[in-house]
């Protein structure tokens, strides 16, 4: 069993799907976004521009023109300042300046349209008969560079919006993540996971109901167990009455198959009884260091006379686990006993292989029989499920790699089985080294 999913473990559990379509679309809108902008300032620096800052530059230039009157040195001043080139003309004749301040040919700057935008006004000053007339002009390149810093401005406005609005859907989409790994933990048989219902939307509300959903199916599994053991307890006292009064039957064959019905039921019984004391034993396990070196060792003695033989690969080392010893022994046993039972008469030697890494340690158990179809593989951790039962040496009940899940399980820890190549099976358990037990 498993403690419910937190936040932080959820947000590490698989990166692509829709949070990566999110990324993706929020990415494409940002680029169209700039585009759109850059599109927008280049036509505004175009037609649409000259109309619709034709006004404030008109505005401008009628109060320039104002300071400047007839003073020609003034105007001359003006244009080096504001790098413009400015005409004045009057009924006596003309004065031009160019950009950079210098008198220049009145003709030459009026016709150089390409480079310049003529802004003409008229004003009259005191007692003149006429008014004068000003022609400003300005800079076509140097009034595009003025729109840069609005343009860059602009797009990190854009951009800022962009990333906070990804940020919100992000944690909008949290809830669906945890969903994620909640569906993960009960596609791998954890029942008792429970995903966190932060809100009362509609993401919560499905939450809240995958909650409620995966309580009833692990109280069901749980009544099935339950019973199970109990009619497996009810059913010790008839078997008892039926041995007894099968003594007073007369010697024959019948009498011995029946007898072998019930040692047969009796052994049946025995296994679903010392599962139920197992179940709860786990749920309940001691917790203590363990060296697993030691464990194996003693293991893998009870098999020393079982064809093929097993040999145990272990590291120099002692390896320290926290566990309950009782318990990771029940496990070890059941793994070597079906790389053992399931051998074929040419198999090589079942390979017991202990690993570690500054996390866990890494049980490896492989054997050289038939193997196992990969479609089977979730199957056969199903209590009660056996393939192909003829091809076993000895008999069983498809109740052993269902108790390792549990233990397992139990220990924080995982069990993956593999098929291997050309033949034969690795069964690869996980063990967390903190011993962090989820019950
Ligand atoms: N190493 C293996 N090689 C091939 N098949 C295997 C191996 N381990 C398990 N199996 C298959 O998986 C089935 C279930 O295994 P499991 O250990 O749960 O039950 P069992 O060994 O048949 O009975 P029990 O363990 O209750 O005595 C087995 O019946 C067998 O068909
Ligand atoms: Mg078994």
């Amino acid at each position: 069993m498993k403690q419910p999913i937190t936040p932080d473990k959820a947000e590490t559990a698989g990166g692509s799907s829709l949070i990566m379509r999110f990324a993706t679309a929020t990415g494409l809108l940002a680029v169209v976004v700039v585009l759109l902008a850059v599109l927008f300032f280049h036509a505004m620096s175009g037609d649409i521009f000259q109309v619709a800052f034709q006004s404030p530059l008109e505005e401008w230039s009628a109060t320039v023109a104002g300071h400047i009157g007839s003073d020609v040195s003034k105007a001359q001043a003006v244009a080096k300042i504001h790098k413009v080139g400015i005409i004045i003309s009057s009924p006596d004749g003309h004065y031009a300046f160019g950009p950079d301040g210098e008198p220049a040919d009145p003709e030459a700057l009026l016709n150089d349209t390409a480079r310049f935008r003529k802004i003409e006004v008229h004003i009259q000053h005191g007692t003149q008969v006429q008014p004068l007339t000003y022609s400003f002009m300005l800079d076509k390149e140097q009034l595009d560079e003025q729109h840069s810093p609005l343009l860059f401005g602009l797009i990190f406005l854009l951009l800022i919006t962009i990333g906070l609005a990804y940020a919100i859907q992000l944690h909008l989409l949290r809830p669906l993540k945890w969903l994620h790994s909640g569906v993960d933990a009960v596609s791998g048989g954890d029942f008792s996971s429970k995903v966190p219902v932060v809100r009362n939307d509609e993401i919560g509300r499905v939450a809240r109901a995958f909650n409620q959903m995966t309580g009833r199916v692990q109280q069901m599994m749980d009544d099935r167990e339950r019973l199970l053991a109990d009619v497996s307890h009810e059913l010790r006292s008839p078997l008892a009455r039926i041995k007894v009064a099968l003594e007073l039957l007369p010697e024959g064959d019948k009498r011995d198959a029946i007898g072998q019905d019930i040692r047969e039921m009796e052994t049946l019984t025995t296994v679903l009884l010392e599962r139920e004391q197992i179940r709860n034993q786990a749920s309940h396990a001691s917790i203590e260091m363990l060296n697993l070196v030691t464990i194996a060792g003693e293991v893998i003695d009870g098999f020393s006379d079982a064809p093929p033989g097993v040999e145990l690969n272990v590291p120099p080392q002692s390896m320290r686990v926290n566990g309950d010893a009782a318990l990771i022994k029940i496990l070890l046993q059941n793994l070597v006993d079906n790389a053992v039972k399931f051998s074929l008469a040419d198999s090589k030697p079942v390979a017991v292989s202990l690993l570690q890494n500054s996390d866990e340690v890494q049980i490896l158990v492989e054997d050289d029989g038939p193997g196992i179809a990969a479609d089977q593989v979730e199957k056969i951790l199903q209590p009660f499920v056996k393939l192909n039962p003829a091809r076993g040496h000895r008999t069983g009940y498809g109740l052993g790699l269902n108790l390792c899940q549990r233990i397992v399980q139990a220990q924080a820890g995982s069990i993956e089985i593999h098929p291997r190549e050309p033949r034969g099976t690795g069964v690869l358990v996980r063990l967390p080294k903190t011993g962090d037990r989820q019950v």
